[in-house]
């Protein structure tokens, strides 16, 4: 998809598709009028008067035009009460928008902003939000589909009022290499396992890698082995599938000794192993990389958007599965870092391979750390598919990524920890165990990888529940959301600009 923003004072875009905004309430149709002569507004008016309701926040209308005014139809879209809008909702609306509008075979779209920022709102933030609402909204898993799919959205134009685009077109590029990331995140869950081993995770790393100049190193089962990384190993036994540890590091800042580590949980499939899972929905475990594919979305985007800092990614990428050679209930591993751990499941596999994940980030000089992870079935029972969960073990680093959250819109709540809980994960003939049973899950997960984490900042994030939803909602379509991406990337630029 290509964007452009351009002034009202241009000579007349004429798309497939004009996306009006439209408020509740308040009938603005002199801009239109202005812009798209008296006729087109005459006939907005007559809409909004027989529809009243067509301001109200998600709603929709498509007019076609008798007239020859150029555009096939025009999309009506309720963007609610001017003082209620925010960037969240904005970024929502155009999804909401980009998901109808795909239906009707676009190839080009064009949206007015003319008076429609509230004063609340930065031009650069509504323009971004836009940007990223039709590109997420758009989004589609179409690869192995032989029936027609769905026209792509080719074009789109955001028309403003402002003379001097040039900073509302940078905000827009960023929105479009954040979205486009998020997209290949979701992709990499999407597909299936057999499609997406950790062989072509790493593919899809050299890829990033030759796109935006990062360092990377593909760490090897055999490379693994001489580093003593049991736990990843211990994980990959069952599969016939070879595992691989992928690290790429982005160096934005090389005055500064700083370096920000992002672990991702690369399991491609989780069958549970010999613990193996009942095989109802067992198919959703293609996306136990989510977390990986985060990892990876974020370092394309960081590579493009340039921020200064520097960052390592480090994704362990591995299969679980039952076999005459797997990990076995009651194995105790030596993990990198010399800790033990019992397994009490094979099940509980994520926070094995996170462990030695963690372990390499810091021997390779890792200053502050964060995971992110589909890592508990109790998070997602906890918190649903609405937010994230996070557990720390420093309150400044917590508070910076919550605060990232919240300005990329992704919605994420801290869970405590207090030192009681660290009392179920340990064993009685190891040093750990990899499961604190039942209850409190999410948070037992967590303080299992802060052992490993030990004294460096932490902050561990469960996607468990949000990375993959089953009703569109927001900018999310059914599927893979690519959920923590846009947390990671924000996080960066504003470690970036301090
Ligand atoms: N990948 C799962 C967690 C998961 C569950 C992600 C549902 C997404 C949706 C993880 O590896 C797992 O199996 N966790 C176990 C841990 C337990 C055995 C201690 C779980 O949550 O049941
Ligand atoms: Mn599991
Ligand atoms: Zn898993």
């Amino acid at each position: 998809m290509k964007i452009e923003v351009c002034t009202t004072n241009a000579k007349k875009i004429v798309c497939d598709t004009l996306i009006i905004g439209v408020w509740e309430e308040t009938v603005l149709t002199r801009k239109i009028a202005e812009i798209h002569g008296e006729v087109l507004a005459d006939h907005i008016a007559h809409v909004i008067h027989r529809q009243p309701d067509c301001g109200m926040y998600g709603k929709t209308i498509n007019i076609y035009p008798v007239e020859a005014i150029g555009e096939k139809r025009i999309m009506l879209l309720g963007l609610g009460k001017p003082r209620e809008l925010t960037v969240d909702k904005i970024r929502d609306v155009f999804a909401i928008a980009a998901r109808k509008i795909r239906k009707l075979e676009p190839t080009t779209v064009s949206c007015i902003l003319a008076d429609l920022i509230p004063s609340q709102i930065e031009p650069e933030g509504m323009v971004k939000a836009i940007v990223e609402g039709i590109i997420l909204g758009a989004y589609r898993f179409n690869y192995y589909k032989t029936t027609k799919v769905d026209a792509e959205i080719a074009k789109l134009f955001i028309i403003v009022q402002q003379e001097n685009t040039a900073m509302l077109q940078k905000a827009a590029q960023r929105g479009y290499i954040i979205s486009q990331s998020v997209n290949l995140a979701r992709d990499l869950s999407n597909h299936p396992s057999r499609n997406m081993t950790p062989t072509k995770m790493a593919e899809h790393a050299v890829e990033i890698a030759r796109q935006t100049g990062m360092k990377l190193v593909i760490l090897s089962a055999a490379d693994m082995a001489k580093q003593q990384m049991n736990a990843i190993s211990a994980v990959a036994q069952g599969s016939d599938e070879p595992p691989c540890l992928i690290v790429l590091r982005y160096q934005g800042d090389t005055s500064c000794k700083e370096i920000v580590a992002f672990v991702g949980k690369g399991v491609t499939f989780d069958s549970g192993g010999i613990s193996l899972k009942p095989s109802d929905k067992m198919g959703e475990m293609k996306g136990d990389m989510a977390g990986g594919a985060a990892v990876l979305g974020a370092m394309l985007a960081i590579g493009r958007l340039k921020p200064k800092l520097n960052v390592i990614a480090v994704v362990p990428c591995v299969e679980n599965m039952p076999s005459g050679h797997a990990l076995k209930p009651g194995d105790i591993i030596k993990t990198m870092c010399g800790k033990t751990v019992e397994i009490i499941t094979t099940d509980a596999e994520g926070r094995l391979i996170l462990a030695d994940g963690i372990t390499y980030a810091r021997t390779a000089g890792a200053t502050r750390i964060v995971d992110v992870a589909t890592l508990t079935g109790a998070c997602a029972v906890a918190l649903g598919n609405a937010a994230s969960g996070v557990i720390s073990n420093d309150q400044v680093w917590c508070k910076q990524i919550l605060q990232a959250a919240e300005t990329a819109g992704e919605k994420m709540w801290e869970l405590p920890h207090y030192p009681e809980y660290t009392e179920q994960i340990k064993s009685e003939i190891a040093d750990l165990k990899n499961s604190g049973g039942r209850m409190a899950g999410a948070i037992t997960a967590g303080m299992f990888l802060a052992q490993f984490a030990d004294e460096l900042p932490w902050v561990h994030i469960d996607i468990a529940g949000t990375a993959d939803i089953d009703k569109a909602r927001g900018c999310n379509g059914k599927g893979a959301t690519g959920a923590g991406l846009r947390t990671l990337v924000q996080l960066a630029e504003d470690i970036g600009a301090e």
